[in-house]
């Protein structure tokens, strides 16, 4: 059984007035009593913030960086390498974002050793694939996920130290979303090829989060595809007012 995951990507938003919706986000928990049903909550905030938010959540809420370096140290200015984000809080790492991929030229090959890295730090790593516009028009969303999934995700993961989001690039900031049945389809497609690679045990374990314009209206829906175990949110992650719905839609 997965254990659902709601993770916030705040991408570079959030200095230090921030710290206050990580309070205020533990305590809608603590009320709601939202992840004692096996909700898992994860908050990856800039790294400068990453020490205080781990002060303020107390271990309610699961941290994470939003990329790192796949070395564990040395010459490479203002790059920050797995194990430093663990040393300030992190349990995971989103890597290969759409966003890195376009502003920083990331390759599926360097997505895949930052992975390697992140795990051989003892973080889960939060793994994202997706196509653009024109490769959904031209039906190609399948090849293209399948291709980044099996360049991205490195050999030795397991269940808990690899999540995979789904995140159509047209799909992020913009307020449309793929139909149910489009997600379905590609989450489907991305659990068949994982229990191809890794074997039923991995293969079904593995955690798959949808993400681009969840909201609090359209999570309930989209939660209740098969094969989605949660969601990648990035704009309604930032106000606790909207990523507590969110939550609560994943019981
Ligand atoms: O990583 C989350 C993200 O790319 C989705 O962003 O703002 O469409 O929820 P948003």
């Amino acid at each position: 059984m997965r254990r659902k995951l709601a993770a916030g990507n705040w991408k570079m938003n959030g200095c230090a007035p921030a710290l206050e919706q990580i309070s205020k986000l533990c305590e809608g928990l603590a009320d709601g009593n939202a992840n004692a049903t096996g909700t898992d909550v994860l908050i990856c905030p800039p790294s400068t913030l990453l020490h205080r938010m781990s002060e303020r959540a107390g271990g309610r809420i699961a941290l994470g960086g939003q990329d790192c370096h796949p070395e564990t140290s040395g010459a490479h200015t203002g790059d920050l390498s797995a194990v430093m984000l663990a040393d300030a809080g992190a349990s995971h790492v989103i890597l290969g974002h759409s966003e890195r991929r376009a502003d920083h030229g990331e390759s599926d090959e360097l997505v895949r050793r930052k992975a390697r890295a992140a795990i051989a730090a003892g973080l889960t790593a939060v793994i994202c694939v997706g196509e653009s516009k024109q490769e959904r028009d031209e039906e190609r969303a399948l090849e293209v996920v399948g291709r980044q999934l099996a360049g991205s995700v490195p050999d030795a993961v397991t269940a808990r130290n690899l999540v995979v989001a789904y995140e159509p690039i047209w799909a992020i900031g913009t307020g449309a979303t793929p139909t149910l049945e489009e997600i379905a389809e590609v989450h489907d497609h991305m659990r068949a090829r994982l229990e191809e690679r890794f074997g039923g045990g991995i293969g079904r374990g593995v955690r798959l989060l949808y993400g681009g314009s969840v909201k609090p209206a359209n999570a309930g829906e989209i939660f209740g595809v098969e094969n989605v175990d949660g969601a990648l949110v990035g704009g309604a992650s930032l106000l606790a007012r909207d990523f507590l719905p969110i939550i609560k839609a994943l019981e």
